[in-house]
């Protein structure tokens, strides 16, 4: 009954007010100017939004980029220098690395130009405006129309913007849907090709707490790396070459040395993935009771295995590091994101928000007529893709957990090819090319012992938990053939297929002729991968896609009557990897009964932690040396310690990892890399109480770039605002 009372009156509140989560929300930065500038400035900002985002003159956004496939970086120098945090560097850091070597464990740092490594693949993209598309999106759409007539005329009018507008321009176009396709936006982007990793501190500052402190405060992690752009020699865009040279662009961020208070107003800009903050409670109780528990314990289960091999030796230690660290992360987080969800009460004040629309619809019959029935076709669509969504998740968690499963789809295309009547030369050659980067990607960083005992482990718990009618006819195979002895199992697959060795791979590939394709449909691992691919391309695919589909149109339909029944409140889009504005304040806070959070930590506090005998808590004898003598320049706060890390309560999310911290000035005074874990819930439902974004102080991050690195002449390309 509490409970209840409590989410009413949190909902009178927004309702009401629409001001109760002021420091929710990332923002467009095309309407911060209407929406968000007023409110900004009321907290602290000494900006306008001009400064920040404006498509005549140079402002923030500029500098800031979307870094690869999910971090954001920004420039801080007029050598088109790049920061971005450690662990969105790590896959380049890591395959930079060898046992001779050890980038991760020991930092890199490149003494000149020519030292700094390209990175095949790795772009950055950003953002040179963004306008509103919405009219000439849907023009031609109709009320009577079919979802998949709609979807039609829709695509056809983005292809034929995109292509208007790319016809005579530099830049890329791309146009997306932002609350829920009832508003379209087109980004014009510019992407540079040729980013060189600059320098990366070795892992015990880069990621100090490792997977411990992971998504936790207080927290020490020194989470930086830093790159450069390149370009050809007329500072245009250009894929690597070796006469490329450093970007010089027109603007990049200066830097305060002054560091936060506590109360002090900050915002950041990046490139935040996804949230989901306007789903109905038929959703948040299905992620979080049904999905987020079997994702959990299968992830758990994988990471038992490979941290039991990982601790045995070095090598599998740096070939396994960072696939764990990205399974380990998802893993905390929905953890996380489950206590927050349960402490909220998240689904009792959903519940309560639909009563209350569905109050309001029923007023008149204008809105009975558009808004009827929505709730109850919520229910009913969730009830069903509940199973669906479980079967998924075994086939991409436990399935695909499996890497030789993973690495056998990889044929798939080639049998395709060569089952042709007249299989085509060409292209067959091209994709054998392409299989045999696969391979060296594949066993560089492999370990079929792991592989094995995952393997074993993850058909065991399909065979357990899946009903029979629900997996894939591979297993039924298994159970019949092995009487679900998986270890034997396992054991024979990685016998007998050639998948499982390297050279016989290899071998097969360099001697392919397009009859030899039925070796691969011969082969146990092939077979396996093929067979759970079948089973989720009939079985899970267009029942999820179909449920889905109806569901994105009750969503988009949901969110159109929630904006219509509170005129007032100012809505922000859920994620959709655009680039965004967040602000907030340093702040504390209370994680449970009787404790209080301070918003920052110091050099001392890693002092603390440190522990020889664990490896995510060695601290290196120069770091010591530093915090003995106090040797911290002018990077000391005024208290004069060294401040490592800051939080306040910015609404950030996966993908605003690198995002630059501002200060009031629009000064960068860190970069953002988390949130704490008793704040992870905040991609479904944002407390302004228990949500906090955890930021690198920039100040330790120069500290160990100056003192520690010995890279001051890095430093010195800066500016530091006076
Ligand atoms: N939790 C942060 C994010 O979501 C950092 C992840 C990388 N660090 C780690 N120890 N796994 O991406
Ligand atoms: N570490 C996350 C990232 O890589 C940011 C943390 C979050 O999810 O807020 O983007």
């Amino acid at each position: 009954m509490k409970k209840r009372i409590l989410g009413l009156v949190v909902i009178l509140v927004i309702l009401f007010t629409g001001r109760l989560y002021a420091i929710e929300g990332m923002w467009i930065p095309a309407l911060l100017k209407s929406l968000n500038e007023d409110e900004m400035q009321e907290m602290g900002l000494e900006i306008t939004a001009e400064d920040i985002y404006s498509i005549n003159n140079s402002s923030l956004k500029d500098a800031i980029f979307l870094f690869g496939g999910g971090c954001t970086a920004e420039l801080v120098s007029d050598k088109g220098l790049l920061l971005t945090n450690h662990h969105c560097g790590y896959r380049s850091i890591q395959s930079h690395s060898t046992v001779e070597h050890d980038y991760l464990t020991d930092g890199f740092w490149a003494q000149s130009f020519e030292e700094e490594l390209p990175n095949p693949g790795l772009t950055v993209t950003r953002l040179k405006r963004m306008e509103e598309v919405t009219g000439q999106v849907l023009d031609g759409v109709k009320d009577n129309m079919t979802e998949s007539e709609r979807d039609q005329v829709i695509s056809k009018n983005i292809e034929a913007l995109v292509n208007e507008t790319e016809k005579n321009s530099e830049y890329n176009a791309s146009v997306k849907p932002f609350y829920h396709g009832n508003q379209y936006y087109m980004l014009i982007t510019q992407t540079f090709k040729d980013v060189r990793l600059v320098g990366a501190p070795p892992s015990n500052i880069g990621k100090f707490g490792g997977d411990t402190d992971n998504w936790m405060w207080p927290r020490h992690t020194g989470d930086f790396s830093v790159f450069r752009i390149y370009t050809d020699k007329n500072n245009e865009i250009a894929e690597y070459t070796d006469d490329n040279v450093p970007f010089e662009p027109d603007y990049h961020l200066p830097i305060s040395l002054d560091g936060v208070q506590k109360g002090d107003f900050t915002f950041l800009m990046g490139y935040p993935y996804s949230t989901d903050e306007y789903l109905p409670s038929h959703a948040i109780e299905m992620i979080t009771e049904e999905i987020n528990p079997i994702r959990i314990n299968l992830r758990g289960e994988r990471l038992d295995i490979m941290d039991k091999y990982m601790k045995k030796s070095d090598k599998i230690r740096i070939q396994y590091s960072a696939k764990y660290a990205g399974v380990a992360n998802g893993w905390k987080k929905w953890q996380g994101e489950n206590r927050g969800i349960d402490r909220l009460n998240a689904i009792e004040v959903k519940r309560e928000q639909e009563d209350m629309f569905a109050d309001w619809m029923k007023k008149t019959e204008e809105r009975q007529d558009k808004y009827g029935g929505l709730l109850e076709a919520f229910e009913k669509n969730y009830q069903q893709l509940t199973p669906t969504m479980k079967s998924f998740y075994y086939f991409v968690e436990a399935g695909l957990g499996i890497e030789i499963i993973r690495f056998a789809r990889n044929f798939r295309e080639l049998v395709e090819m060569s089952k042709k009547d007249e299989p085509d030369e060409a292209k067959i050659q091209a994709e054998l090319e392409g299989l045999k980067n696969a391979v060296e990607g594949h066993f560089k960083n492999y370990n079929q012992q792991i592989d094995r005992e995952v393997f074993a482990h993850m058909m065991e718990l399909y065979l357990e938990n899946i009903p029979e009618d629900r997996y894939p006819q591979v297993l039924k195979d298994l159970k019949d053939k092995y009487k679900e002895n998986t270890v034997d199992y396992a054991e024979r697959v990685f016998k007998k297929s050639f998948l499982a060795s390297k050279e016989e791979t290899l071998d097969f590939l360099n001697n392919y002729k397009a009859r030899k394709y039925k070796k691969i449909q011969k082969d146990e691992a092939a077979q396996l991968a093929m067979g759970f691919y079948k089973h989720y391309m009939n079985n899970i695919m267009p029942r999820r896609n179909r449920i889905n589909n109806d569901l994105d149109s009750l969503q988009s339909l949901y969110m159109k009557g929630l904006m219509e029944m509170q005129p007032y409140k100012r809505f922000y889009p859920n994620a959709n990897q655009t680039l965004r504005v967040h602000y907030g304040k340093v702040k504390g806070y209370n994680p449970r009964d009787a404790v209080y959070y301070k918003p920052y930590t110091t050099l001392k506090g890693v002092m603390q932690k440190e522990d020889r005998a664990v490896y995510d808590y060695v601290v290196e004898d120069k770091l010591k040396q530093l915090y003995n003598n106090e040797n911290y320049g002018r990077y000391a706060a005024d208290d004069g310690e060294m401040h490592v890390c800051f939080i306040a309560t910015n609404h950030t999310t996966g993908g605003n990892s690198g995002s630059g911290v501002f200060n009031a000035k629009g000064e960068l005074v860190g970069l953002n890399f988390d949130r704490n874990w008793e704040g992870t819930m905040s991609d479904l439902m944002y407390d302004p109480d228990m949500c906090r974004n955890i930021t690198l102080d920039i100040r330790y991050c120069l500290f160990i770039m100056d003192k520690f690195s010995g890279a001051r002449h890095l430093v010195d390309e800066m500016t530091i605002a006076e």
